[in-house]
């Protein structure tokens, strides 16, 4: 690519040096002839062009300067470019292991070898479809280096190249076969032996993190306002910013799990002015504020009626920001109330954060309107300071002070990333919120980038999601209308989940200490499920029927589906160790068509939470998880695991295929464990 326009921009340059010397020999001509030339329209004309052509040539001399040099680097690059060691022996390899990582790397080498000029060449890998006849996974690089090498005069087509690859492929313990098929596809048959291996030892050693760079990420999610209803976009936030967390530190990174809290700002002015009112004595007696909401509502409604109100609101948020200790006071009170609810909510979803508020940066606040102030990087705009993105003032800028010197949302966002890079250390940056939200956090990038406050090898993340909608496909309100508040969102799940298992005759089965359990898992669970299997970016309809459903993509379903094969063993009578000690004697076999299928299933549990863990697309790990019990399914309709007699006496007990639900039971509850999502051993 490089050297074809260096090509054509070479071709441009000695256009434009011929038209420039035509014109000077012209000119040249012409002062050689009558001075009465001097002011003539003709000579202005071509005195101007020759100006014009002059500074073309010197512009077209420059891009090929740059042009050569960026390409010579290119080249230096590329011959330094190490290749990945590669797998060669099978017992090397232990339960973590990554298989698509692995091919990755394969045909990295295959292609350098191939193709050695070619400068980073696509090395595409996917999954094969359902048909066996396409192998386990495919390669499919070869149409698209087809195209480069054409773009560089090269004649061939992507089947030549695909043989050409494989020729350079290095052999691999992990395949068994590589075809080359239709337009140029590259099918890998994967090599029973390995697969088998590997599934023995997550037998053995569990089932661990596959390796990577371990990093300390902070993330930003939950985030509620202190007095304001925690809503079902919260809730989202809650449940999607708890899973992410819960991805990294399964890869072992450092988490530090953030509530933003919205807990400093105008409106404590008109909450503490009517909390003086209402309760002036809330300084030795704790007022009975229950309902925070409605004492919010209360509030704004004077706020927005009664001037005399306001004026005091206002004068309340100078008081409460120069640190008047009763101001103070009456602030703490309502974060505790505030945060007394919101943490029954946390602990009913078993969420672990830790709040840090955009109160907790009031200095820093201080601190980072000098730093930029001192920097030029503050600009005036009607009284505001603000900062743009970039200097070509693109898109929109922070406000970091408003016109009456007060901080904003902003502000309190850039001091926090500054303190999280500059005390906290971290390397990450994730923010979980509606995709609303999407261009604030964009300028605090850039902004920030800008300022020299992040680095090039640090990286924001806006992690954002959809609306919340009801089964109307509106936003999600009581049939009064009004917004629905979580707690009773919560408890209305619970009971559908005891109606369901009533429904099922469990409450006749299990005890009342299981029974409790079940209802807890699948009431938390199906509401986690359903948020976490949509596409986040997606706008979600929120319906209890739908997850509470048993059939289908859902927690009930595989939340059964799980208990069922760890019912198995347990029926069978064989325990763990038993199951292991058959492992190193007999060994683990795939031998039918579906124990193959669900073999490679449960080995790709790697692959996905690499994939999860960098796209934050936790609905993947969702449908994995589909993915495996659909294998299960069809494994155990067609593979008995224990056989009996006509009364029911155990006869024959298969432990390889013991072995399989073992390792199935196992990544479903990994899974479901990264999800947040509960298990239970009946239900
Ligand atoms: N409190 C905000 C809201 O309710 C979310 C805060 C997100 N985090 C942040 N660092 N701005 O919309």
């Amino acid at each position: 690519m490089t050297d074809m326009n260096e090509k054509r921009l070479e071709e441009r340059t000695t256009r434009a040096e011929k038209e420039a010397r035509a014109i000077e020999e012209e000119l040249e001509k012409l002062s050689k002839g009558d001075l009465s030339y001097v002011g003539n329209p003709e000579l202005d004309k071509l005195l101007t062009e020759n100006e014009k052509l002059k500074h073309r040539l010197a512009i077209l001399e420059n891009a090929i300067k740059v042009e050569t040099e960026s390409s010579a680097a290119i080249k230096k690059e590329a011959k330094k470019r190490t290749l990945p060691m590669l797998v060669t022996d099978t017992k090397s390899v232990e339960s973590n292991f990554c298989i698509l990582e692995e091919l990755k790397n394969l045909f990295e080498v295959a292609i350098t070898n191939a193709y050695p000029d070619l400068e980073n060449p696509p090395i595409a890998l996917t999954l094969s479809g359902n048909n066996p006849k396409f192998g386990d996974y495919q390669c499919n690089s070869a149409m698209a280096i087809a195209q480069l090498l054409k773009a560089n005069n090269v004649k061939t087509n992507p089947r030549e190249v695909a043989n050409n690859i494989l020729n350079k492929t290095p052999t691999s313990p992990i395949v068994q076969r590589i075809e080359v098929a239709g337009a140029g596809f590259l099918n890998i048959h994967l090599n029973k032996e390995f697969v088998e291996h590997v599934l023995s030892s997550i037998l053995k050693s569990g089932i661990q993190p596959p390796a990577v760079k371990k990093e300390k990420v902070i993330v930003d999610f939950s985030s509620p306002n202190i007095a304001k209803e925690m809503h079902v976009g919260h809730l989202r936030s809650t449940i999607i910013g708890d899973s992410i967390c819960r991805v990294l530190e399964f890869l072992n990174n450092d988490v530090v799990r953030l509530n933003h809290l919205g807990d400093w700002g105008t409106q404590f002015g008109m909450l503490i002015a009517h909390l003086q009112d209402k309760y002036p004595d809330f300084k030795t007696k704790s007022p009975p504020i229950s309902d925070l909401q409605a004492f919010y509502k209360e509030s704004k409604k004077r706020f927005d009626e009664d001037e005399e109100f306001k004026k005091r609101a206002y004068s309340c948020v100078v008081q409460l920001q120069s640190h008047q200790p009763d101001y103070i006071a009456a602030w703490k009170l309502i974060c505790e109330v505030s945060r007394q609810e919101f943490q029954k909510i946390y602990d009913r979803l078993d969420i672990k954060i830790i709040d840090r508020g955009e109160s907790f940066y009031q200095d820093r606040m201080d601190a980072v309107v000098q730093f930029l102030k001192g920097k030029g990087f503050l600009e005036e705009d009607e009284g505001r300071l603000i900062m743009w993105g970039s200097e070509k003032r693109e898109g929109i800028p922070l406000t970091v002070v408003k016109s009456d010197g007060g901080y904003t949302y902003d502000t309190s966002d850039m001091a926090a990333i500054k303190h999280r890079v500059d005390e906290e250390k971290a390397n990450r940056f994730i923010y979980v919120t509606d995709v609303g939200q999407y261009t604030h956090f964009m300028t605090i990038d850039a902004c920030a980038r800008r300022a020299g406050i992040l680095k090039d090898d640090q990286r924001v993340e806006h992690v954002g999601f959809g609306v919340v909608l009801g089964e109307d496909k509106k936003k999600f309100k009581t049939r009064s209308g009004d917004t629905i508040k979580l707690i009773e969102l919560l408890d209305e799940g619970l009971k559908r989940s005891l109606d369901k298992l009533v429904e099922k005759g469990r409450d006749k089965v299990l005890s009342s200490e299981e029974l409790k359990r079940a209802q807890e898992a699948v009431a938390y669970g199906c509401i986690k499920y359903a948020d976490l299997s949509h596409n986040r970016i997606n706008d979600y309809i929120f319906s209890f029927d739908k997850m509470l459903d048993d059939k289908g993509n859902t927690a009930v379903y595989l939340l059964y589906a799980l208990t069922r094969i760890r019912s198995i063993a347990r029926n069978a009578q064989i325990s763990l160790d038993s199951l292991l000690a058959e492992v190193d004697r007999i060994g683990l076999k795939l031998t039918h068509e579906s124990e193959w299928k669900l073999g490679k299933t449960l080995l790709r549990f790697p692959e996905v939470i690499l994939k999860v863990s960098s796209d934050l697309y936790l609905h993947s790990l969702c449908e994995y998880l589909y993915e495996i019990s659909s294998a299960f399914t069809e494994f155990y309709d067609k593979c008995f695991c224990i056989e009996k007699d006509k009364e029911g006496k155990i006869v024959k007990i298969i432990y390889e295929r013991l072995m399989l639900c073992e390792i199935t039971a196992r990544v479903m509850e990994k899974s479901l464990e990264i999800l947040g999502i509960k298990t239970v051993s009946k239900m």
